[in-house]
């Protein structure tokens, strides 16, 4: 069974990005997919330190939960981010998981072994909600996410932009952005299924 890991950085559960995620991830589940979700709020992580012990061989030294998320990246088939906008941009705790990631960067780069081969084609998806009309602050976020993806060696396959949503549970008043979050998920699915 093909595995679609999904992140979760907003610390409101039920909120206006887990809500749509969770929609998104339902066409997966619906196409016969197993959705690995992470509640990035959760894990206990340390921003990056920038001690560079990763130029050796590309793994991170800190202990913490970062080390079971990297094999789920590795061994998952694509994945889909969904992101509150704060401050202007992604969450505090998507940009901290990122940071994380500059050990797959020396991988990729000095070392020219990354753990996910370009070959792989993996894809990616992003979703971000805001509750101002703004779109700058959506497209902050995407700027983020396009060197994140192209570190960690996924195609962006696309993105949805919900502005004007603040209250917990002010997508779930709006049946329209729920089935649009929902297609797009139908979407991507056959766009990874066909390669
Ligand atoms: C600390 C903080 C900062 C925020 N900054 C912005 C902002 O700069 N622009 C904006 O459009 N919304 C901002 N918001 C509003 C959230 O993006 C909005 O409530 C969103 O629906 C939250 O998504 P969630 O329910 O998934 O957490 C901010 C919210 C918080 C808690």
């Amino acid at each position: 069974m093909k595995t679609l890991l999904a992140l979760a950085p907003s610390p409101r559960r039920g909120g206006n990005s887990e809500t749509l995620l969770k929609e998104f991830c339902r066409a997966a589940e619906d196409l016969g997919w197993q959705v690995e979700l992470i509640k990035v709020n959760d894990l206990k992580i340390r921003p990056c330190q920038a001690c560079d012990a990763c130029a050796r061989d590309g793994h991170c030294i800190l202990q913490d939960d970062m080390q079971t998320v990297y094999p789920k990246l590795i061994s998952s088939d694509a994945l889909v981010i969904a992101s509150p906008i704060t401050f202007g941009s992604m969450n505090a705790q998507l940009k901290t998981f990122i940071d994380r990631f500059q050990c797959w960067w020396q991988a990729k780069y000095n070392l020219e072994q990354p753990f996910v081969p370009e070959e792989a084609n993996r894809k990616g998806f992003f979703i971000c909600v805001g509750a101002l009309k703004r779109k700058e602050y959506c497209e902050n976020a995407l700027q983020i996410i396009k060197v994140f993806f192209h570190n960690i060696n996924h195609k962006l396959a696309g993105n949805l932009f919900f502005r004007g949503y603040d209250e917990l549970g002010a997508v779930q008043q709006d049946p329209g952005v729920l089935a649009q979050a929902y297609q797009a998920g139908k979407e991507f699915i056959a766009m990874v299924e066909k390669g």
